[in-house]
């Protein structure tokens, strides 16, 4: 396997390694989505189906993926989506992500429900990340997480809005999908682990969120969380321009176009069609990013060309550290960037701020 790791060349060869690495649990955990999983595939169908108009004789012998985002400048646009348990892909777990996208010089954003506590991730990360916040029941638990987010250097955070309950994740479900015994939801306290009392008949995992989550979210709670943080919030999970206009108008400084990776409500719209009308909408009030189905530069390119100004990578990440620890996601980020950078060079483009609409095709038919 290490000479495999050696060959891989683009993402789908370091999802085979980590299918081959984890065990059925965790790999079942990674790659489900919701009941047909129908918006899961839609995610990487849209991407497939648009069409790039290159140009040509520009002169590419250089290009600029740098960008800022939400005030902070980064290296690349390729950054991290929050991704829960990364102890179920190497025994660094989050530590080993989180110094990956460090030292890539983009975002990591780090789950509610890590296997790693915050502010070790924090330093990880060199007090540089996100934080995605599930809000719980128990308020003062979360207002908590919410201040122990700040003082370990986050730089945002992102409200999950689309999982007021888990979809039914029909593998997890009927494996009883579990944490293994040495990991922990370590954010959340002992008294809140994942426990004896969550080992029911289906997912662990979704019992857990029935029995701790806060189903009852209103966009009334997006106007609390700004009243306890300083700190910018990005609402993840928007689909509509509906909903994008009502983040605005609740004070969100940006918007997360994301469908949970297929996880959640089967059938949802891809994050690539979903992303023009949001842009629409709050496009020049708001910046906006997308998750999804991302696993080519050419994806890349055309999330920004329709208007996200950066992409975020969910099972990637963990297919990176599954395949090798640190260095699987580092080499994961160098073969996306690697592929985004030819992309920009074939397509004519030099600066980030050169993908524009007119790079994309309209069918004619
Ligand atoms: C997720 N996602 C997620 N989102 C979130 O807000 N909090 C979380 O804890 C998790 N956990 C999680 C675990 C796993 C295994 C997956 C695959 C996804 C959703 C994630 O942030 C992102 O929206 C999608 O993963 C993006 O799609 P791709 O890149 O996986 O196709
Ligand atoms: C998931 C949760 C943790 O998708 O967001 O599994």
């Amino acid at each position: 396997m290490p000479e495999a790791f050696e060959q891989a060349i683009n993402l789908q060869d370091l999802e085979l390694l980590a299918q081959h690495n984890l065990d059925q649990n965790a790999w079942e955990y990674y790659s489900s989505g919701a009941d047909d999983q129908i918006t899961l595939s839609e995610n990487r169908l849209a991407f497939a189906r648009l069409k790039l108009r290159p140009r040509f004789l520009v002169d590419v012998s250089r290009v600029d993926t740098r960008v800022s985002l939400l005030g902070l400048n980064l290296s690349s646009p390729i950054c991290a989506a929050p991704t829960a348990f990364h102890g179920l892909a190497h025994g660094e777990a989050e530590l080993a992500s989180a110094r990956a996208f460090q030292k890539f010089g983009s975002i990591f954003t780090l789950s509610t429900l890590s296997n790693t506590p915050l502010e070790g991730v924090g330093q990880a990360a060199g007090h540089h990340f996100w934080f995605q916040l599930y809000v719980y029941k128990d308020r003062e638990l979360t207002k908590a997480l919410v201040q122990r987010a700040e003082q370990s250097g986050a730089k945002a955070l992102a409200l999950t809005v689309d999982a007021p309950y888990f979809g039914h994740r029909e593998l997890n479900e009927r494996h009883h999908f579990q944490l293994p015994s040495h990991l922990s939801v370590s954010n959340s306290g002992a008294a809140n682990d994942m426990g004896s009392q969550d080992a029911n008949q289906g997912s662990q995992l979704a019992a857990y969120a029935r029995r701790l989550l806060n189903s009852r979210l209103t966009w009334a709670d997006l106007e609390w969380l700004r009243s306890i943080t300083h700190l910018p919030i990005l609402v993840k999970g928007i689909l509509t321009a509906e909903d994008a206009v009502l983040a605005l108008e609740h004070g969100a400084s940006g918007i997360w176009v994301s469908n949970h990776g297929g996880r959640q409500l089967d059938s949802a719209v891809s994050t690539l069609e979903a992303l023009p009308e949001i842009v629409q909408a709050v496009g020049d009030q708001l910046e906006v990013v997308l998750d999804g189905g991302v696993r080519r530069g050419t994806d890349i390119l055309k999330a920004l060309a329709l208007g996200a100004r950066a992409v975020f990578l969910g099972r990637p990440v963990l297919w990176g550290l599954a395949a090798g620890g640190e260095a699987g996601v580092t080499k994961m980020l160098n073969v996306l960037q690697t592929e985004l950078e030819l992309a920009m060079a074939l397509s004519g483009k030099v600066t980030l701020a050169d993908l524009k609409p007119d790079l994309i095709f309209r069918s004619i038919f």
